[in-house]
């Protein structure tokens, strides 16, 4: 069977538009849920960590995990790991033992996820962020999976309801 496949696009006028998408789709976030972010060095993939992490219910403060590589934290429900592979190696990653937590308990959260793409499940959301001038950001999204092709497909449903109404 071909595996579905989802596109979408959000664009953020401000990082209040950056919550409201974090905010949506921690709402349909459950254990074993991947998101894959990637994008320039400041494009927002820790502001999208912290308002996801805030949206799920972890309490206080949610850092860069640049130099620790993997935190977790308590969300209301479930656990949020939060990664950013940017200063290791693929090597390196592959002894981490990351299918610990991208098959746990919780949600996972993984800044720069294309430098250890063979490492990842397949099927995830994909979010690349991309400066656009000043608090803009365009966040193009992919759905690998039935699952998160559903979820751009809500996200282009909304977008087509937001014009409507
Ligand atoms: N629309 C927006 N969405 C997200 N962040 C924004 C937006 N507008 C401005 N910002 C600001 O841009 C900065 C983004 O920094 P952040 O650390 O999240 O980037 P990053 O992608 O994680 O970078 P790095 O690759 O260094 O980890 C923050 O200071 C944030 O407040
Ligand atoms: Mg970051």
């Amino acid at each position: 069977m071909q595996t579905a496949i989802g596109e979408a696009q959000w664009r953020a006028i401000s990082t209040q538009d950056t919550e409201e998408l974090a905010t949506l789709i921690a709402s349909w976030a459950k254990p074993g849920t991947l998101l894959a972010l990637d994008g320039d060095l400041g494009a927002g993939k820790t502001a999208f960590s912290q308002f996801f992490a805030k949206a799920i219910g972890v309490q206080g403060i949610v850092n860069s995990p640049t130099f620790t590589i993997i935190k977790e934290y308590e969300g209301a429900e479930m656990p949020f790991y939060h990664m950013d592979v940017y200063r290791v190696s693929l090597e390196e990653a592959d002894e981490l033992g990351l299918d610990e937590y991208f098959y746990g308990s919780g949600v996972t959260i993984v800044e720069w996820a294309s430098l250890i793409e063979e490492l990842l499940p397949e099927e995830r959301l994909e979010l690349y962020l991309e400066h656009t001038g000043g608090e803009e950001r365009l966040i193009r999204l992919k759905g690998i999976g039935e699952t998160y092709a559903g979820w751009c497909q809500s996200l282009n449903d909304r977008e087509v309801g937001k014009q409507n109404g």
